[in-house]
């Protein structure tokens, strides 16, 4: 049997592959999808979820829907992944019953052991190191307001979190500059930094860590995210204190280029990473970011099941 295609990570896939899977959920949004029409029909995809989610579960279990098929809602406490069995026994026996599986995990290992054993593609829908689909959708989102990826400049304001690293790889892939700015100490890994800056060289993508907010000059794109990410929440009255001056307000609208894009991938907390007010300028696209999860992530498993 053939190894099936997973993805964990925004680096599993070519800049011809990402570009394929953005241009067919363009189609699918537009209504003009008709290759089967139905494609994931008698298919099932199981959805394992570690932490909460809003976006991930609902896209997904609506996104099948659309498509034909149907999710099943694996709870943290349903299954008690790494407790009540292996992670390889789970990736097993659900490649027995299902055609997909995704899983939103702590640790990026898991998603990687799910992987190792599964005979069926495996999505990552948020690890503690990589957010890959989110990333498709934003990379949707920003192509919708500026026609184009290569040369667009995003800059990240908030944590070196798993949404900064997806990020920073698929800007590398694609030919967006991508500066991430962080306080002191919160910075990428330096392992991302240092690959994403490699294949950037190739592609002519400039990728850059800033602790000066004043890097957010001339930027087509901010983004920004939660101070403290879903597993960080004994840290988040530290991280408030700390990352006072690393928001989305008028401030770091007036740095950046005039009609740049907010980007936020929720969920927010308002007068903390961004105002109420700059989350609903004309610019800021974060509902279209939401919307395009599900359009991407569709995109996502018919290419992986094709
Ligand atoms: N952006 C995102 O992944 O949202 P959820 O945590 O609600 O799924
Ligand atoms: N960095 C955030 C993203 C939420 C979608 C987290 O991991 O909680």
């Amino acid at each position: 049997m053939s190894k099936p295609r997973h993805f964990l990570s925004m680096l599993d896939f070519s800049r011809e592959e990402i570009l394929q899977v953005l241009e067919l959920a363009k189609t699918m949004k537009s209504g003009g999808y008709s290759s089967g029409d139905m494609p994931m029909k008698g298919k099932t995809l199981a959805m394992i979820f570690q932490k909460p989610s809003l976006r991930t579960r609902v896209s997904f279990e609506t996104g099948m829907t659309k498509l034909g098929g149907h999710a099943v809602y694996l709870a943290p406490t349903d299954i008690s992944l790494g407790k009540r069995e292996t992670t390889e026994d789970i990736a097993l026996v659900l490649s027995r019953y299902v055609d997909i599986i995704m899983a939103r995990v702590f640790g990026h290992d898991i998603v990687v052991d799910l992987a190792k054993h599964a005979t069926v593609p495996i999505i990552n829908g948020l690890s503690d190191y990589e957010h890959p689909c989110q990333i498709l959708a934003d990379f949707q989102t920003i192509v919708e307001r500026k026609g184009r990826l290569d040369g667009i400049k995003c800059c990240f304001i908030c944590d070196g979190n798993n949404v900064a690293h997806s990020l920073m790889f698929g800007a590398a892939r694609v030919g967006m500059h991508m500066t991430i700015i962080t306080p002191p100490g919160h910075e990428p890994k330096e392992q991302v930094t240092k690959q994403a800056t490699e294949i950037g060289r190739e592609t002519g993508s400039v990728i850059a860590v800033s602790n000066d907010l004043a890097a957010a000059s001339g930027a087509d794109v901010v983004y920004t995210d939660v101070w403290a990410s879903m597993g960080q929440e004994d840290e988040a009255e530290d991280r408030r204190k700390k990352f006072t001056n690393y928001r989305i307000d008028a401030e770091t609208m007036n740095i950046a280029a005039p009609e740049c894009v907010v980007l936020h991938c929720l969920p927010a907390h308002y007068g903390e990473e961004i105002d109420y007010d700059t989350s609903r300028l004309p610019n800021a696209a974060i509902f279209d970011q939401a919307e395009n999860r599900m359009h991407a992530q569709n995109a996502l498993m018919v290419f992986l099941t094709k």
